[in-house]
């Protein structure tokens, strides 16, 4: 099929390759010169393992503008522009109705039928309302004659986006008509390496139940954490013991059902504040995305806690960890860097490594903490060390080798990576989610 992709970030670009791969014609647009150059250069715009090899086998199949009008010549453009918070935490539609507007308007000027599928995360009700409405509108045609509309996000995870598109656990696809419905499924069928289960549905329900994906496994995050919380003031209680346990049980399951930190991220922080906002805007209640939420904002209080209850003020604290996960460069809502801003705004040096994303992370939050230059440094130059991100590496901290030349700082480690045989009989090793008074020395 021909397919335009609009928005060449950090979904877009992946899915465009992704779509390319499968032999569909697919036309790249962004407004962004930089990713239209890089995209037609057969340079990945974005970073996202297989990427790079996906375009420089797709080339063929793959160009890139940046004139929005031109999705119309396609038969499908699927929207993957930024949708940001607004003040009251809403996902604002601004950049998908500017993209809609100039797609309608050359769609105005031609007779062919087209598909539009919006892609980005959006407020329930904001597909059949504005965006319908601005397409109507610009392209003077009627939605569900020769236009169609479908509402069809990703699920997939930074890092993971190739294979998460490749094999999703299911295709969501809200749609206007059974015609355009029939064409996205047919795209996506062609897409998947797996055999999905395809749920077609109004737009309106798609919606919500993206959003609702969203702010369910968040809430298994945050109800780990609260378990994590109280087996740290539990004598005895090991919270990895439980939740694995708990996780058996089928009608819970053990995916996201981890104590450990805070989530963070472009996306999950957002949408239970959008949920809520939802909720109150229909005057119904969403105790449960609200707590969600609270939860998680305390995460890194706890975790200051259990810094400040090892060392005094004015002491060094290394941060192990930047990307708010591993493989990935994105620092958007860093667990790490929150915990860096509050430990400096408590009186201790704070000083920071990550593998890819060290000097990001020091732009982001300047005057607050000191770049290390690598672990070794990190670990020499601190009296407490925090784990906050589980990069592999991070799980062979060459602390045997510290110790031999000096004091040891404190581990914490927030995702119970470092395997015990590698560990100094000097070492103090904090992990997450276990009583506190057991876990040290190791
Ligand atoms: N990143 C994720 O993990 C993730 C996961 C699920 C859903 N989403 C949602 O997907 C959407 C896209 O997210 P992303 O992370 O790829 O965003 P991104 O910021 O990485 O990329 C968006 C791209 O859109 C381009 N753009 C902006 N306005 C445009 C316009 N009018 N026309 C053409 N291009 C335009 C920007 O230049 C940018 O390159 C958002 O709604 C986001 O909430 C993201």
């Amino acid at each position: 099929m021909r397919v335009a992709v609009v928005g060449l970030g950090k979904l877009g670009a992946p899915l465009a390759a992704v779509l390319a791969s499968k032999g569909n014609d697919v036309l790249g647009v962004d407004l962004n010169p930089d990713a239209v150059r890089l995209l037609n250069d057969g340079v990945a715009p974005v970073e996202e393992p297989r990427l790079q090899e996906l375009i420089s086998a797709s080339r063929d199949h793959l160009a890139a503008t940046t004139d929005v009008a031109a999705a119309a010549t396609a038969e499908l453009s699927i929207l993957l522009v930024p949708t940001p918070s607004d003040e009251r935490g809403a996902f604002s539609n601004e950049y998908l109705l500017a993209a809609v507007e100039e797609i309608g308007r050359a769609l105005g000027r031609r007779a062919d039928d087209h598909v539009v599928i919006v892609g980005s995360t959006v407020m329930p009700g904001s597909c059949g309302g504005e965006i319908r409405a601005t397409l109507e509108r610009a392209s003077g045609r009627v939605v569900g004659e020769t236009v169609g509309l479908c509402y069809s996000p990703e699920f997939i995870a930074l890092g993971n986006v190739i294979r998460d598109m490749l094999e999703p656990d299911m295709v969501l696809i809200g749609e206007s008509d059974p015609h355009a419905g029939e064409l996205v499924e047919a795209l996506y069928r062609g897409v998947c390496e797996n055999d999905p289960p395809f749920r077609r549905m109004s737009l309106v329900n798609a919606e919500l139940t993206k959003i609702a994906v969203n702010t369910y496994v968040t809430m298994k995050i945050s109800y780990a954490n609260m378990l994590a919380d109280i087996s740290e003031r539990l004598p005895g209680a090991d919270v990895g013991v439980v939740t694995d346990a708990l996780g058996l049980d089928t009608r819970i399951g053990a995916k996201y059902l981890r104590g450990a930190i805070a989530y963070g991220g472009p996306c999950f922080p957002r949408d239970n504040k959008a949920f809520a906002t939802l909720a109150r805007d229909l005057d119904a209640q969403a105790q449960l995305a609200e707590a969600t939420d609270a939860i998680n904002v305390a995460q890194t209080g706890r975790l200051a806690r259990i810094v400040q209850s090892q060392i005094g003020d004015g002491h060094a604290v290394g941060i192990l960890g930047l990307s708010y996960k591993p493989d990935t460069t994105v620092i958007e809502e860093s667990p790490g860097i929150a915990l860096a801003r509050i430990l400096a705004d408590a009186g201790y040096q704070v000083r920071v490594f990550d593998p890819v994303a060290t000097e990001a992370a020091l732009r982001a939050m300047p005057g607050v903490a000191e770049g290390a230059a690598s672990v070794e440094e990190l670990l020499e130059r601190s009296d407490v060390v925090v784990i906050t991100t589980p990069w592999p590496e991070f799980a062979e901290l060459p602390l045997k080798r510290v110790a031999s030349d000096g004091n040891l700082p404190v581990v914490i480690d927030c995702w119970g990576i470092l395997a015990d045989e590698r560990l100094p009989n000097s070492a103090t090793v904090i992990r997450l989610g276990r009583a506190l008074a057991q876990s040290s020395p190791v």
